[in-house]
């Protein structure tokens, strides 16, 4: 059994010796939350850790800590739960009717969520609370899985009066801590810089992140967590809640003037607002909260192999992912079928699986001003049509893989003259432009089955192993010609689950085909697209340097196996930054390897380096793509290292980036983690790093697990620097 209930203090311990939650039913009727964190005694009640609701005497049986808190009921902090009712008032009084538990998971209509393969992996808790006045039933989900510590949190709302109800927020995960004794952490940042990692103590009031754009955004990652003052990557106490969800959603923590936390995850209320007739229901994304008491490294590895396993579906969940050369920043949009075949074969030749034709293709689009929608290829530059392309680019050994940006139209497009009211926005009002290109209102069934249509007829006309799903502009003018007035606010919701609609039916048709999402990279990186696409473009920024930042960023939420990280060439097209070839690969390792550059235009050194660099890939592939990944140090103290290891830790590969040289300093000592202290390992170095020579000499032969993971490995001993800044090793460890 994984939950608990006691029937005489109406307590109920979700618990699977990893994670313990407690809630409880109070006099009143309402939910309480009375402990999140490390695993409790079963068979006993926590009855004592509630706090009396402040300041309202005769409230005193409630709990100052909520499940799912309502507005205007005396508790002035955020709520998970807002609505309006026919009369005018907002009050919801959710009072418990009962509840029920069983083995598995269920699914949610229309939206991603973890699923299980076995009932015994989890069990699930429903408790139902119903606002009698309004007839509003809530239903508050809660799955406890056996071998995570991890709770999973989603709402069901159900208009079981007569009279209309507008659901104006509902959270998906609401989590009252009794202490504000906290940081919180964010990843926020712009295109091209993404995934920054803001780390402050939770001050008083209210702090978090939001999206109005329509898409989770580059500008912030529907994730927060909370850690303990003293908590690092390898020790103490945090957590971390994750959002399955693509669109406008809300990040919360507010600190109360009581000393208590209360965080916040779910559709940004700012945006949403959903009518329920009588009898019609409504289901939130899910969320889902991490636990570590053992630093944000052991948060990350729990969710890497959440997200990895039971998140992300099908044929590519556990298969290693092909080596790629995308055509984008080796050509952008000038390029021939003779063009690319060159590129094609080079490729090829050195040891690259799929070739990916990006943007361009289609239509009349020489640039970004026409053609989205148009998706037929573009004669003047693919005469012999795609079929033929794909063929010839099969016949080399290589496998096909295609860009499209479906949810988009250009104004210069046979789509928008034949359907200009296929956009999102009112038809008598300014359409803003964003890279010169209008959204389509997915929202709305006919486009979708629209895109259906198209992207089936594409996949059906010729073996395409992959498609890049991009999405270039976040939405502007939120209005939908197929919404009345009054559910105008269901906009935004509804285009993310007309986008999943779109993802749903494609990866069902076309199971093997390989989806890859990309916003620009990723502004739309988030655990809803994992769902779908086991992999994302992770950043428009290709820059090995910044890509230290951005990949580290993203892993405390996502795995490696999400990342698409290519080379591209030097200097940097976005950077202007110059770095070795075998610099930019080392880091590209870290992820879904691949090339986004012209491999005509190698030199015969080169040729050999990239070679050389597919085949240690391929050689340590389902290590990267599958393994534990490790922080070993942030890329702020002037060097970075990352580690992956092998769940039976017989094999690891840690990678070490110095980015300035520096003459005359002492050596750094790299402790190693997650491996088997009572094994030896052969320690060797991956001969194209090599400008380390002492490091070499120090550090190669057989260690003992235990020394390497508290000794750790001796780097940066030389006392002038050779090669430069943008220096790095790759050091292999073999169990003997
Ligand atoms: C943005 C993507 O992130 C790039 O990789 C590339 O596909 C361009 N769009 C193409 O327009």
């Amino acid at each position: 059994m994984l939950i608990d209930f006691n029937a005489d203090t109406k307590e109920f311990h979700l618990h699977n010796g990893k994670i313990s939650y407690v809630i409880t039913i109070f006099a009143n009727g309402a939910a309480g939350q009375l402990y999140c964190g490390a695993p409790l005694k079963t068979g006993r009640s926590y009855a004592h850790f509630s706090l009396p609701f402040a300041g309202f005497s005769n409230n005193d049986k409630a709990p100052a800590r909520f499940e799912y808190p309502v507005y205007g009921m005396g508790d002035y902090r955020l709520p998970a739960l807002e609505a309006a009712f026919t009369d005018g008032s907002a009050l919801v009084e959710p009072v418990y009717q009962g509840h029920r538990i069983y083995g598995g998971k269920p699914a949610i209509a229309g939206l991603p969520s973890v699923y299980v393969e076995n009932d015994s992996e989890a069990e699930t808790l429903e408790i139902d609370l119903l606002d009698a006045v309004s007839g509003l039933h809530i239903t508050l989900f809660y799955t406890i899985l056996r071998d995570y510590p991890c709770l999973i949190r989603h709402t069901k709302l159900v208009n079981a009066g007569n009279k209309k109800i507008i659901v104006k927020n509902a959270m998906s995960f609401n989590l009252d801590l009794p202490d504000p004794e906290w940081n919180l952490i964010t990843l926020t940042g712009a295109w091209a810089r993404e995934n920054r990692v803001d780390d402050m103590p939770l001050r008083p009031g209210l702090q978090g992140i939001a999206s109005s754009r329509g898409i989770s955004g580059h500008q912030q990652n529907p994730f927060l967590i909370i850690r303990r003052k003293d908590a690092g990557e390898f020790s103490g106490e945090a957590m971390g809640l994750g959002l399955v969800y693509s669109g406008n959603f809300a990040a919360t923590a507010e600190r109360d003037p009581y000393g208590m936390a209360r965080l916040r995850i779910g559709i940004n209320p700012e945006t949403f607002r959903w009518e329920l007739e009588s009898g019609a229901s409504f289901e939130s994304p899910e969320a889902m909260l991490m636990w570590s008491g053992n630093g944000l490294n052991a948060l990350s590895q729990n969710f890497h192999r959440l997200y990895r396993s039971r998140l992300a579906h099908g044929f590519w969940r556990d298969r290693e992912r092909p080596v790629l050369l995308n055509n984008w920043e080796g050509t952008y949009f000038d390029f021939t079928e003779q063009k690319l075949l060159e590129m094609a074969a080079a490729a090829k030749e050195l040891g690259v699986e799929l070739f990916v034709l990006d943007d361009g293709w289609f239509g009349k689009r020489d640039n970004d001003r026409s053609s989205l929608g148009d998706w037929f290829p573009y004669k003047d530059k693919l005469p012999n049509g795609l079929p033929s392309l794909v063929k010839k680019i099969n016949d080399m050994g290589l496998q096909f893989g295609l860009w499209i940006e479906p949810e988009m139209v250009s104004g210069e497009s046979r789509l928008f003259k034949a359907h200009p009211d296929w956009v999102v926005g009112a038809p008598e009002r300014n359409h803003t432009l964003a890279r010169n290109q209008m959204v389509l209102d997915m929202g709305r069934g006919e486009i979708v089955d629209y895109l259906f249509g198209v992207l089936n007829d594409i996949l059906s006309s010729a073996p395409i192993a992959y498609i890049k799903w991009d999405m270039n502009r976040c939405l502007t003018e939120p209005w939908s010609l197929a919404l009345p007035p009054e559910r105008q606010g269901e906009f935004f919701h509804r285009y993310c689950l007309g986008v999943y609609e779109l993802y749903a039916r494609l990866t069902k048709t076309f199971p093997q085909v390989l989806f890859e999402s990309c916003c620009s990279g990723g502004g739309r990186f988030d655990a809803g697209m994992l769902a779908f696409a086991p992999q994302g473009w992770t950043s428009d920024n290709t820059d090995a340097v910044d890509r230290l930042s951005i990949q580290a960023g993203a892993s405390l939420c996502y795995p490696l196996c999400a990342m698409g990280a290519h080379v591209s060439a030097s200097p940097n097209h976005q950077t202007s930054r110059g770095a070795s070839i075998n610099f930019r690969a080392m880091v590209a390792f870290f992820g879904v390897f691949g090339y986004e550059l012209d491999p005509t235009q190698f030199s015969e050194d080169e040729k050999a380096a990239v070679k050389n660099q597919i085949a240690f890939y391929k050689t340590h592939r389902r290590l990267f793509q599958q393994g534990t990944f490790t922080r070993l140090a942030a890329a702020d103290g002037g060097y970075a290292a990352w580690m992956v290891a092998s769940e039976d830790r017989s094999e690891a590969i840690v990678g070490f980036y110095v980015l300035r040289a520096c003459p005359n300093v002492h050596p750094i000592r790299l402790a190693l983690h997650g491996l088997d202290p009572a094994a030896d390992y052969e320690v060797s170095f991956w001969e194209e790093g090599g400008v380390f020579e002492m490091d070499r000499q120090l550090n190669a032969g057989h260690r003992g697990g235990d020394e390497l993971m508290s000794a750790g490995l001796m780097l940066k001993c030389e006392h002038f620097p050779r090669g430069g800044d943008f220096r790095s090793e790759l050091i292999l460890l073999k169990k003997m």
